[in-house]
């Protein structure tokens, strides 16, 4: 990913989310899905999968599909599933998603290691594939548990939740952070904490309201952007303006 962000010049993680479709309508969704990622993908270095796509077209249906152009365009294809279970059931979801050929999953800390997370870093990295943790979550209510101070014998003393989960990162050896762009100066703090070790993917550019230039120089590496994107007039006027934007940054 790092060296296609290089080569194409671009930082940009395309959000390939659209909204609701009845489910009658799913070739139409798919057709729009192929058709954006097509037009798109010159000005991109990965592209992130949710529920948007999931639920409609199914894992092992169209969104396969869509995984298997995305890497033939020499795209990562990341799963926005932030895993927030048990061992066992984590181990499950990690399995099916990185079977369907996704390169790389998003997992939630608050859900620990023992018995949570552990077993997804284990599938993951013995397939030599990534795990990206939420650290600061880009909406408005990401304080009341990102945002918490916490005190717990292992940082002997009191610590924000979101500082604590950029050093499980590192001890976890995480392959990304996500750090909302809507809140800089969180990108900041935890880019202080992981140096350039682990890079921080930032969503939240556009709709959410968080801007390009403040989370590259606080410290983001790559950007998340979905529907001012996907949803405009022109997808690939508006991936390649934000893609130039990015660069003068
Ligand atoms: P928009 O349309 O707002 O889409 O550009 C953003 C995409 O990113 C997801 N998202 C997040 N994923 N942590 C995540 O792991 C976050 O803090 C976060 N904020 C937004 C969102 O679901 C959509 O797919």
């Amino acid at each position: 990913m790092e060296q296609t962000a290089r080569s194409k010049k671009s930082s940009i993680v395309l959000a390939l989310d659209f909204p609701f479709e009845k489910p009658e309508n799913r070739n139409r969704l798919l057709s729009k899905a192929e058709r954006t990622l097509e037009i798109v993908h010159p000005y991109i270095c990965a592209v992130k999968f949710n529920r948007h796509l999931i639920l409609p077209l199914g894992t092992f249906n169209g969104v396969q599909k869509l995984i298997k152009k995305a890497h033939d365009m020499g795209l990562t294809a990341i799963m926005d599933c932030k895993i927030n279970d048990i061992g066992s059931t984590n181990q499950t979801i990690a399995e099916y998603y990185y079977a369907a050929g996704f390169d790389a999953l998003t997992a939630n800390p608050f859900v620990g290691w023992e018995e949570g997370l552990k077993v997804v870093f284990d599938v993951a990295h013995k397939l030599k594939h990534g795990v990206i943790l939420l650290v600061y979550m880009s909406h408005k209510g990401a304080w009341e548990g990102y945002g918490q101070t916490i005190c717990n014998a292992e940082t002997d003393g009191k610590t924000l939740q979101y500082a604590s989960f950029a050093k499980k990162a590192l001890k976890w050896d995480a392959d990304g952070v996500v750090v909302g762009a809507t809140y800089p100066e969180k990108i900041r703090e935890v880019h202080e904490i992981l140096g350039k070790k682990i890079p921080i993917y930032a969503p939240g550019i556009g709709v959410q309201g968080g801007k390009i230039e403040s989370a590259l120089k606080a410290g983001a590496s790559y950007l998340i952007v979905g529907r001012t994107i996907t949803l405009a007039e022109n997808p690939a006027e508006a991936a390649k303006k934000i893609r130039d934007l990015a660069n003068q940054a």
